[in-house]
C-alpha cells in the first residue's frame, strides 16, 4: 500500500503507533518500526530530556527504520520543561514528531528548522484546520472511540474524517477506534492516508505492560470503557474496572466535582503501577472502544501483517465485486 503517509514518512505499511504515556518505550516503537508501520516513543514517559535523549538512542540500537517522538502538551500539576524535551528531540535527530494536548504552534519553527515532520493530534475539524494554518504536516484525527482524550464534541469518526477529507488540504490519519484490516480499509475509502493506532498496540507481546492488562483488554467488550474528566471539560476514555466507576460516581454527585475529590484514584503513579505490577483496581489506565475487537495478543509483526492484508483483500476483492464490470 502506498500513500502520502508512506512516502512522507519513509515507511513500509500506512500504519503509526500513537503516543502512550508508559507504554510507549523504545521496545514498542522499535517493534512497530521494524514491521514496517512507524513506532513512537511518548516523549514525557522519559523522567527528564536527558532520558528522552537516551530512549531514543536506546531505540535506534533496536532499529535502524524510522520513528518518531510524542510530545503531549498538557496542563499537569507539576510543570513540564516542554522546550527542553523539545529540544532533546531536535539534537537526537529525530524527524518526526507527533504533537498532542494543545496548539503546537510555539514548537514548530524549532522542529520546522530542524526538517522535522509535525503530525498534530487533533480531536476537532476546527481544530484540524488550525493545525494546517499554523504549518503542521499532517493531522490526526482522534474520533469520539479513541482512548485517552476525545475532546468534549463527542463526534465519531464516521463523520469526522470526510469532513477532513473534504475540509483539510494536508494529508490527514484516522485515529481512534482502529485496530483491524476492516477499519484500515475504511479509513483508506474515507479519506485518510492510513492509521494510528494506541489500544491495538497495547495488546501485543512486545508492549511494555503486564499480561494481566493485556488479557483484561481481550476478554473486554465494546462496552468496557468509562468517560472520565467529564465534569471538569477534560474528558478522558479508561478502561471500566471498579476505579473508573468510582471516579464516574463521584463526577454524577450533584454540585461541582473538585479535582482534590478524584486525585488520588486517578494518580498517574498508580496507572503506571498498575500497567507495570497487573493490579488491574489499583488506578486508571486508558483504553478505546477498540477493546471489543482485539481477541488475541499478536506481536506487533503479525498483527500489521495481518491488518494490511485483510484490508488488502476488502480493496482488491471484495469492494471490487461490488463494481459490475
Ligand atoms: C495507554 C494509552 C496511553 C496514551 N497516552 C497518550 C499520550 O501520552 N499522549 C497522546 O498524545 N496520546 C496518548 N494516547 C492516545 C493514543 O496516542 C491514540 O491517539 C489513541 O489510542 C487512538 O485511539 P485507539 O486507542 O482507539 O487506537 C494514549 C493511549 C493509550 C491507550
Amino acid at each position: 500500500m502506498q500513500t502520502r503517509l508512506t512516502e512522507m514518512l519513509g515507511i513500509q505499511h500506512p500504519i503509526i503507533q500513537g503516543g502512550m504515556q508508559w507504554v510507549g518505550l523504545a521496545e514498542l516503537a522499535s517493534a512497530v518500526s521494524n514491521a514496517g508501520g512507524l513506532g513512537i516513543i511518548t516523549g514525557l514517559t522519559q523522567p527528564t530530556p536527558e532520558d528522552l535523549f537516551k530512549e531514543i538512542a536506546r531505540c535506534r540500537e533496536m532499529t535502524d527504520k524510522p520513528f518518531g517522538v510524542n510530545l503531549t502538551i498538557l496542563p499537569t500539576i507539576k510543570p513540564v520543561p516542554y522546550e527542553e524535551y523539545a529540544l532533546a528531540i531536535i539534537d537526537s535527530g529525530i524527524k518526526i514528531v507527533e504533537t498532542a494536548g494543545r496548539n503546537p504552534e510555539p514548537f514548530l519553527p524549532g522542529f520546522k528548522a530542524a526538517g522535522i515532520t509535525v503530525i498534530h493530534k487533533c480531536t476537532s475539524i476546527r481544530h484540524s484546520l488550525k493545525a494546517e494554518k499554523i504549518g503542521c504536516d499532517m493531522v490526526s484525527v482522534d474520533g469520539f472511540e479513541c482512548a485517552g482524550h476525545p475532546g468534549e464534541d463527542d463526534v465519531t469518526n464516521l463523520i469526522l474524517l470526510p469532513l477532513a477529507a473534504k475540509r483539510l488540504k494536508i494529508p490527514f490519519i484516522a485515529s481512534g477506534g482502529l485496530g483491524d484490516g476492516r477499519g484500515l480499509a475504511a479509513a483508506l475509502a474515507m479519506g485518510a492516508e492510513g492509521i494510528n493506532m494506541g489500544t491495538r498496540f497495547m495488546v501485543t507481546k512486545e508492549a511494555p505492560i503486564h499480561a494481566k492488562v493485556k488479557q483484561a483488554m481481550v476478554d473486554a467488550s465494546e462496552l468496557d470503557t468509562s468517560l472520565i474528566f467529564r465534569s471538569l471539560s477534560n474528558t478522558a476514555r479508561v478502561f471500566k474496572n471498579s476505579v473508573a466507576q468510582k471516579v464516574v460516581e463521584i463526577e454524577s454527585k450533584p454540585g461541582a466535582t473538585k479535582f482534590e475529590d478524584i486525585q488520588s484514584l486517578v494518580a498517574g503513579v498508580k496507572g503506571r503501577e498498575l500497567l507495570d505490577g497487573g493490579d488491574l483496581d489499583n488506578g486508571i489506565w486508558s483504553a478505546g472502544m477498540i477493546v471489543g475487537l482485539i481477541d488475541d495478543i499478536p506481536s506487533c509483526e503479525e498483527l500489521v501483517h495481518r491488518i494490511v492484508a485483510d484490508a488488502e483483500q476488502i480493496i482488491g476483492e471484495r469492494l471490487r465485486q461490488i463494481l459490475p464490470v
